[in-house]
């Protein structure tokens, strides 16, 4: 587990300018003793930070930083989404294991993230590649004082959320695919997984799972998802650094989960609808029930699919999966 502990402020405070701070500068700022302060570099250089050490001048980071809680939380500057976050190097799902700590009293905002997942989690009972040193695999708990009928907005909020930060990183537009996919060039680069617990008229808790395909590249994914999953690093033709897409992604979900606490699903929707790409295409929508096909409308007002059909009637869908059919 990694809270704001004084190893995240010791990154902060070494990272400015990338310039040597003394010790006794360290120790003044932190309110802890020299010896205290060198215990946190040890424990930095342990999770992978390079740290230099000069007796005459004291400490700098150099080289490339680690992903880990630490990291991600010395780049945050959120009120609520991040202030605690518990780092796995693996686990088996990053949801499952929020869904526990929310069980126990975890904070509405705790996040967990996890270098690689050996039982990543997918919609529809599907399994989620998490291999390590690569992606994404974040789960957000937030208690929204809403019904259980009304905690789908949030699948919404974090589709805006991850759509903007890929958006930032990214040459390549986003578009969002009914209720939640995000794709590059048709291609699925993120997912999203909510998961609740409630009783009939009031949510205790949801858990947002993330999961972002970033550095892997198309010959690393395994071949049952390659012609159908792709990564930012694809699109943007560099290495990206989890860490930074960390930061945009957590604070966008704050962002956009303010405006959903003060304002309602109204202006979430109207941002999803932005990223909205399959409006006035025929789709294909697959459901546990049935298999529907019909020229897409776009979404209701509660987010749910409307779907002409040849009929001429127009269906409301609530649940399934959404490709482009014709
Ligand atoms: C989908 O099928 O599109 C949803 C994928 C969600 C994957 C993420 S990775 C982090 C979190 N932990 C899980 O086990 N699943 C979600």
């Amino acid at each position: 587990m990694r809270g704001k502990g004084p190893e995240v402020e010791i990154v902060r405070l070494l990272k400015s300018g990338g310039e040597f701070v003394s010790g006794q500068r360290l120790s003044a700022t932190l309110g802890v003793s020299r010896t205290a302060v060198w215990k946190q570099i040890e424990a930095l250089r342990k999770m992978g930070y390079r740290v230099e050490a000069s007796p005459s001048k004291g400490y700098r980071l150099a080289g490339q930083r680690p992903f880990n809680g630490v990291e991600v939380s010395s780049l945050l500057e959120t009120e609520i989404i991040g202030k605690r976050i518990h780092f796995y190097d693996e686990i088996g799902s990053t949801n499952v294991k929020a869904f526990e700590l929310a069980r126990g009293g975890e904070g509405e905002g705790a996040v967990v993230l996890a270098d690689s997942q050996t039982g990543g989690k997918g919609r529809i009972g599907r399994r989620w590649e998490s291999p390590p040193g690569l992606n994404l695999y974040a789960s957000i708990i937030l208690r929204p004082p809403v019904a259980p009928q009304e905690a789908h907005a949030l699948t919404f909020l974090a589709a805006v959320a991850t759509a903007e930060a890929v958006a930032k990183v990214c040459p390549v537009r986003p578009v969002v695919k009914w209720p939640n996919d995000i794709l590059l060039d048709g291609g699925k680069a993120a997912g999203i997984l909510l998961e609740m617990d409630s009783e009939p008229d009031r949510v205790h808790f949801v858990v947002i799972g993330i999961g972002v395909n970033i550095n892997e590249t198309q010959s690393m994914f395994p071949e049952y998802i390659r012609n159908t999953a792709t990564s930012l690093r694809e699109k943007a033709g560099d290495a990206i650094d989890r860490a930074e897409f960390a930061r945009h992604l957590l604070s966008g979900v704050e962002v956009w989960y303010k405006i959903y606490l003060s304002q309602g699903f109204t202006p979430v929707l109207a941002e999803w609808k932005r990223y909205f790409g399959f409006e006035g295409k025929p789709v294909r929508v697959t459901s546990f029930e049935s298999v529907k096909e019909g020229t897409c409308l776009g979404v209701d007002a509660s987010g749910a699919l409307l779907l002409k059909m040849a009929s001429g009637d127009v269906v409301r869908v609530v649940s399934g999966d959404v490709e482009a059919a014709g």
